[in-house]
């Protein structure tokens, strides 16, 4: 059937990532490829605690349909989280959302008009760059090293292009892993005040720090108000759940619930009402911490792992937190073309270029490893050497 799709449709491409997943489902592959938190250690006893304490409760209204803002009590719960981080938030700040995604595409929903520009930092998180793509938005990428984005070619690239949004991971980002220093968050607010660009800052993986002292977001410093702040509760506690939140000022607030009346109406009460008992009665910083330990270990065996087989020409970032790290492997190097051969070896990775808005990072990979046990990480790595040692000795690089 030849349907009429809108022109944005054009835009839809499948994600290399969903795809590649599929073919890591069969048991036999190590998969390093996709972005999922270890199963094993989701709170599902509390969880199910929390589902049975409010379906128990007796209240009908948790089956109801409910306000587009949020739970007001979980609102109250994520504003003081904020304040904790150094923004001053209420819960009229908040919107709930199912998940970060949907924030991501009820604002690109709201700002992008076709041919707008977002400005991105390369490589970026690859399901933000789908959703602006899909609301045809034109990207202008700007460099970033292990202090986060090139503030700098930002500064020109804003003046310049004069993007309409600003998307940044500043914490362990996705695909890198690397968080943005003290300075560049001050000087990256700066800009956004000098030149009345909105910024979006993506931070689902904040909590997941392993090393190091946490970093205020760059919301904390946003003396122009023009920071939209994005988290979930996917890393912490559950993906499956789909919730997230969005923290923005008041009026933009306002906006985003028309949108979302559009798309959803609201998100689920049940999932909300529950997850805000579990916050509350039950010892999420214990969970927290537990997680921390053990991908904490995860990230310090791949990397040992790393240390001990890759061939010398090939270099890695080593994160202080999140799910990621990121392989560059030499420049003439095709990873896209690699992954058939690392999956008849049996061990799975993202290849680096959807990440990049333009294609470009052909010879780069993004390994996950909080999803596989401490076996199949030094595993895989090994496979993912061997492999890697024979290509380079095909070409005569060592
Ligand atoms: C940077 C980034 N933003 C947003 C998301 C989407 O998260 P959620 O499960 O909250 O929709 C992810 C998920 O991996 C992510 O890595």
């Amino acid at each position: 059937m030849n349907y009429a799709f809108a022109e944005r449709v054009s835009q839809m491409e499948s994600s290399v990532i969903r795809e590649i997943l599929k073919v890591t489902e069969r048991p036999e592959v190590i998969s390093f490829a996709g972005g999922l938190p270890a199963p094993e250690l989701f709170p599902l006893k509390e969880i199910k605690a929390a589902f049975c304490h409010v379906l128990e409760s007796g209240d009908p209204s948790v089956l109801q349909y409910s306000t587009t803002e949020g739970f007001l009590p979980l609102r109250e719960y994520i504003a003081s989280k904020m304040r904790e981080k150094g923004s001053e938030a209420g819960p009229d700040n908040i919107l709930v959302t199912n998940g970060s995604q949907q924030a991501l595409d009820l604002l690109a929903k709201l700002f992008i008009n076709p041919g707008d520009v977002v400005l991105v930092e390369r490589p970026s998180y690859l399901g933000a760059i789908q959703t602006f793509r899909s609301y045809q938005a034109r990207f202008i990428s700007v460099p970033a090293d292990n202090e986060g984005i090139d503030v700098e070619a930002m500064e020109s690239a804003i003046k310049k292009q004069r993007p309409k949004l600003v998307y940044l991971t500043p914490t362990f980002k996705n695909p890198t892993g690397v968080t943005m220093s003290l300075e560049r968050r001050w000087a990256v607010a700066d800009l956004l005040g000098k030149y009345k660009v909105p910024l979006i800052e993506d931070d689902p993986y904040g909590e997941l720090r392993y090393r190091g002292e946490p970093l205020p977001p760059v919301k904390s410093f946003d003396g122009s108000g023009r920071v939209i702040y994005l988290s979930t509760f996917s890393k912490t506690i559950a993906p499956g759940l789909r919730l997230g939140w969005i923290v923005a000022d008041r009026a933009l607030i306002r906006k985003l619930v028309l949108a979302k009346q559009g798309t959803d109406l609201h998100t689920g009460t049940l999932v909300q009402w529950a997850v805000q008992s579990y916050l509350e009665n039950s010892d999420v910083s214990g969970h927290v911490r537990a997680i921390r330990k053990e991908y904490g270990r995860r990230r310090d065996i791949m990397l040992e792992e790393m240390e001990k087989n890759f061939p010398h020409d090939i270099s890695w970032t080593r994160p202080d937190g999140g799910m990621f790290l990121w392989v560059t492997m030499p420049e003439h190097f095709d990873t896209v073309q690699l992954l058939g051969r690392a999956i008849e070896e049996k061990v799975a990775y993202v290849p680096g270029a959807p990440f990049y808005p333009d294609r470009d990072g052909l010879n780069t990979m993004r390994l996950n490893f909080s999803n596989s046990t401490p076996g199949q990480i030094k595993n895989g790595i090994q496979r993912l050497a061997r492999l890697f040692s024979s290509c380079l000795n095909d070409t005569g690089i060592n």
